[in-house]
């Protein structure tokens, strides 16, 4: 198949990144990049096509595809990306994984090695005593985890290959029956390579079927965007990035990234890891196969090869990628993403920060003094070694001086590895052996998952520590727990609690900061105004976009006033206990309820008219004045609040 050389071909599905003719759509700069490259490689006219299976002669030279994908799904195409081409050794490492899925390292590891040969892709090279071949990259060790493919028949082992590989791809791929027989027609070579192998025992079975099935994987049709999104799968450790299937264990994806990256390029692994600085693998159909881990996936097509049996075009174009997007693994510090101070966000404490439950003043009074005891770090990024480390410093040094309680704010994390979440597990225990805590502030079931099983296994570890991981779905939820548990700890406040009101009965109305100012005549005046509504627990108290007419005065129960959001959820904007008050705002705008108040148990509220506050201006101006002038104190009290609040986020 031909292919009009003029212009990158270009296609339009979602995920896909085109510049097209569309009035109006902005070309990625991205694309913009990739299309440059690929001009300038297709100058290129170097190489020979491989003729040596005959059917690969058929080849058309000018074929030239590039693809790339990111972690994301992201696809960004130039050129011949959709001419199906077979994908020969570019199927090594997908074998070599599923044989380490199907039979673990140790039993792969006495049968084929994982050593750079520096030998060409054929080179009868097995180890002098053992025959064990040097790594799976060349056909010798590639024929062997043949061998060691899961399956009772030939045919089974095949249909399970082809199932990987289509996992890897994100679709279902098939076999070139005309270049299957072509090869298995010519490859003596390969023929002399599976008896010498079953001759030093590496193969347990007759070598054909095996070196049949060899052929077949050589076979599979691939085009060079199901490269990119193979590739991609890799760099996503075995998560194919389209279909969020996973293709294979996250530890053989490791081994077979670490083996692409030594052996990947037979004898040009060096000067390849030198300018390109990426785990790849080149196929002698003219396919190029480069992975950046956790980032993206590479897919290159162009049939001419070099001496060493690589793409011409796709050496060219992998190189200058790499250049130009600042790829390679081993690149300048400043350049690549780099674990750092960063990676917390903002830290603030619940002294600068309250949660959204509203406190009487006695209780606001104490936590503006034990606030310092609890900090949150919101954190951000990815959670590896490096970014762990600052995190855990950072606590570490303020549990040494007041902290008591620390809170880690995971929702903008994208990624927590094992490793940062084993540092954090130690970090709880260590903080709970001096009665400190670490907790949690997150929605996400992996990271739950995760953080449980290091938990569990730091406790094994040590036996006597035992402490349950404390996670709260926001940061909000969060505070609260630090505030009631800082309260709860501080013997002079809890004091005067116990000296106070029984919490269980309702709040007296001379206790109400709305009605504070008024004397015990005016309170009875007051007191006749006020309607009492009883509401069960979850009930709807008043709902958003309803009109205002009333305020409440809580006198027993619980409520919380939710904000909806664009989204269609809900954000909890305040909880009021008894002897607080809500719904000021609308009811002295005369507008409408911004939130939906639910009661959050059995509640008994106090309601007040407008109209009935309104007829006081007559009867009693002075109750009128001092509940607005109340209202007008609370509302200023919050204002103070939040801006502290705003003050401190916007560090
Ligand atoms: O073993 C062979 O000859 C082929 N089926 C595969 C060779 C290949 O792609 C070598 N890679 N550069």
């Amino acid at each position: 198949m031909g292919t009009d050389q003029s212009e990158p071909h270009r296609t339009g599905k979602d995920r896909e990144v085109t510049a097209g003719n569309l009035p109006g759509v902005l070309t990625s700069p991205v694309l913009e990049r990739v299309e440059a490259i690929y001009r300038r490689c297709r100058e290129l006219n170097e190489g020979v096509v491989a003729t040596y299976i005959p059917e690969l002669a058929n080849a058309d030279r000018h074929w030239f595809g590039m693809c790339l994908v990111t972690a994301d799904g992201q696809i960004y195409e130039a050129g011949d990306t959709r001419q199906p081409f077979t994908i020969q050794s570019i199927s090594k490492p997908f074998t070599y994984g599923a044989a380490l899925a199907a039979c673990g390292p140790s039993v792969i590891g006495a049968r084929v090695g994982v050593e750079p040969s520096g030998d060409a892709f054929n080179a009868i090279s097995l180890e002098p005593v053992t025959g064990r071949p040097a790594n799976p990259m060349i056909n010798a060790g590639a024929i062997a985890a043949c061998g060691l493919l899961r399956g009772e028949t030939p045919a089974a082992k095949l249909a399970g290959l082809l199932d990987t590989y289509s996992l890897f791809a994100g679709r279902t791929l098939t076999i070139d029956e005309a270049v299957f027989t072509s090869e298995r027609d010519t490859g003596f070579r390969n023929r002399a390579i599976g008896y010498l192998l079953r001759n030093a025992g590496i193969l347990d079975e007759d070598p054909d079927p095996i070196l049949d099935l060899y052929f077949r994987q050589c076979s599979v049709l691939v085009d060079c965007r199901d490269l990119a999104v193979m590739a991609a799968t890799l760099a996503g450790g075995g998560v194919n990035p389209l279909t969020g299937v996973r293709a294979l264990d996250a530890a053989s994806v490791e081994s077979v990234l670490s083996i692409m990256a030594s052996c990947g390029m037979y004898d040009f692994a060096g000067e390849w890891m030198c300018h390109v600085g990426l785990p790849a693998k080149s196929g002698v159909s003219g396919g190029i196969m480069a992975v950046l881990p956790g980032q993206m996936g590479i897919g290159i097509f162009s049939p001419p090869l070099d001496a060493h049996g690589n793409s011409v075009r796709g050496i060219a174009a992998c190189r200058e990628l790499s250049q130009s997007f600042g790829l390679h693994l081993f690149a300048d510090p400043q350049s690549a993403p780099r674990a750092g101070r960063d990676v917390i966000h903002r830290t603030y404490t619940a002294r600068e920060v309250a949660s959204k439950r509203e406190r009487l003043p006695e209780a606001r009074r104490w936590l503006t003094e034990i606030g310092c005891a609890a900090r949150v770090y919101e954190l951000q990024g990815v959670l590896a070694f490096g970014t762990a480390e600052v995190i855990v410093r950072e606590i570490c040094e303020h549990a040494s001086d007041e902290m008591e309680i620390a809170v880690l704010d995971l929702s903008r994390v994208a990624h927590l590895n094992r490793t940062a979440a084993d540092l954090l597990c130690l970090l709880v225990l260590r903080l709970s052996e001096r009665g400190k805590r670490l907790i949690f502030a997150h929605r996400s079931p992996d990271f739950s998952e995760l953080l449980a099983a290091c938990l569990e296994k730091c406790r094994e570890a040590e036996t006597g520590a035992g402490l349950d991981m404390l996670t709260f779905p926001d940061v909000d939820r969060a505070l609260e727990w630090c505030e009631d548990t800082l309260l709860a700890g501080c013997r002079e406040y809890v004091a005067a609690q116990a000296d106070g009101e029984d919490a269980g009965e309702s709040a007296p109305l001379e206790s109400f900061a709305l009605l504070r100012g008024l004397s015990a005549a005016e309170l009875a005046v007051a007191r006749r105004l006020l309607c009492c509504v009883e509401y069960r627990a979850g009930e709807r108290i008043v709902e958003a976009g309803e009109p205002a007419d009333c305020l409440f005065l809580v006198a027993s129960g619980e409520v919380t006033a939710m904000l909806p959001l664009l989204s269609g959820h809900e954000k909890r904007l305040a909880t009021f206990t008894s002897g607080m008050s809500f719904g000021e705002v609308a009811f002295v705008e005369g507008s409408t309820r911004s939130a939906t108040v639910y009661a959050d148990r059995d509640t008994v509220c106090w309601a007040l008219r407008r109209e009935d506050l309104d007829q006081l201006a007559y009867t009693h101006p002075q109750i009128k004045t001092a509940v607005m002038e109340n209202i007008a104190l609370g509302l200023c009290q919050q204002l103070r609040a939040t801006n502290m609040t705003m003050s401190e986020l916007a560090q």
